[in-house]
């Protein structure tokens, strides 16, 4: 069971590096939405003040490494890149699924590493809803949280993988109870995050009412995970698993739309991830309602080739949200709350036939 789980983080990692696996036909919708850009933005660029304090934690600024991976030699290596950097900029990561090191005592050491390298980020252990409603409990999340010394954990919810992957677990009922179970007895923030197919406001509520203290949305439009079983099937031997992947490869909620569908219906904070791909992005999701920001497959990408990579990698990203705040005149991080933002296109339809407020983004700072 262990070796089984092992060797699909291995095809993970090797896929995502290597095949083409993003979104090909949904968007995040980021694209539909606009800036209104100050010409007087009246202050000055060098003094942003770009830190912002979530789970009560002081992050240096609003971004952090989403859940990628752990449990082989490789992916140790991967997560010691990522936690070194994130500690010195200050940022926060999440590890990947930690059921293989639950599972088999000798890989915590690849999630371990994270902590070792990261003394004082904000560390993220992670665990799947559907594994809470088949046997696992509050000893494999406490264990979980233990092993990486985690400030918080996130409970991933995967139904598409799940689906389209041929040994995947199908039945999720009852995941909901069992996270309830878990909120009630766990003292860090247990944070709900979809791995690419964003999360719904009906969702979002009910996990609220769980407890949950903070929602990953995690939408489409970047990274599809069954896209990554597309490519894990041979082609000839599982024809229909490799269908399964291909219709499903573009299904989930926009990015964009969750997080106005997560943030218009809870109060917990939110993490926006699924496609953010530059600073841009980043600005409009904190706008849009997030408060914090998250990215995965461009992060693996740069950790592959080492630290300085992905320390450009993320700076850059930092410098681009801090461009993009310049460009509205907003100081400070929650003062992108108070910043217009338009919304066109399927996007802004998409939220009213649901029924969101998409003109209130566009009146902002209108006194
Ligand atoms: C190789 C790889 C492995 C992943 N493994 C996990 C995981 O174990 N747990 C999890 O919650 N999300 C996992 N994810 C999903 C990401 O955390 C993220 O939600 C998703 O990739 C969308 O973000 P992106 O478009 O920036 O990649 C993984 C992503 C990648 C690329």
């Amino acid at each position: 069971m262990a070796k089984e789980t092992r060797k699909r983080k291995e095809d993970h990692i090797r896929i995502s590096l290597n095949q083409k696996i993003q979104a090909r036909k949904i968007t995040t919708g980021f694209e539909d939405i606009y800036f209104v850009h100050k010409a007087l933005p009246e202050i000055d660029k060098q003094k942003i003040d770009l830190s912002t304090t979530v789970f009560n934690h002081k992050f240096a600024a609003p971004l952090i490494v989403g859940a990628i991976t752990g449990g082989t030699l490789e992916a140790a290596k991967i997560n010691a890149t990522i936690a070194e950097v994130v500690e010195e900029l200050g940022l926060g990561m999440g590890v990947g699924s930690q059921r293989a090191a639950i599972e088999d005592k000798k890989l915590e050491k690849s999630f371990a590493i994270a902590r070792k390298r990261a003394p004082t980020a904000f560390l993220i252990a992670n665990i799947g809803g559907v594994q809470l409603a088949h046997g696992y409990g509050l000893k494999e999340v406490k264990k979980a949280i233990e092993m990486i010394d985690a400030d918080a954990i996130a409970i991933h919810l995967n139904p598409v993988q799940e689906a389209v992957q041929p040994e995947g677990q199908k039945n999720f009922k009852r995941v909901l109870e069992k996270i309830g179970e878990i909120t009630e007895e766990i003292d860090k923030p247990v944070i709900a995050k979809e791995t690419g197919a964003g999360i719904a406001a009906e969702e979002a509520r009910k996990l609220e009412a769980a407890g949950v203290k903070g929602i990953d949305v995690s939408g489409a439009g970047g990274t599809s995970f069954a896209a990554v079983e597309y490519h894990r099937t041979k082609r000839k031997a599982e024809s229909f698993q490799r269908t399964l992947g291909d219709v499903f490869w573009d299904w989930g909620i926009p990015t964009a739309v969750s997080i106005v569908e997560a943030s218009q219906t809870v109060k917990i904070p939110i993490i926006a991830s699924g496609g953010i791909r530059d600073g841009v992005d980043m600005a409009k999701a904190l706008t849009l309602g997030a408060s914090l920001t998250s990215l995965s497959q461009p992060v693996l990408q740069a950790a592959v080739k080492g630290v300085k990579e992905t320390k450009d990698m993320l700076s850059l990203l930092i410098e681009e949200l801090r461009n993009s705040m310049f460009l509205v005149g907003a100081g400070y991080v929650q003062a992108l709350r108070n910043v217009p933002l338009v919304i066109t296109g399927k996007t802004a339809e998409w939220l009213k036939i649901r029924g969101f407020n998409v003109e209130g983004y566009a009146r902002k700072g209108k006194g």
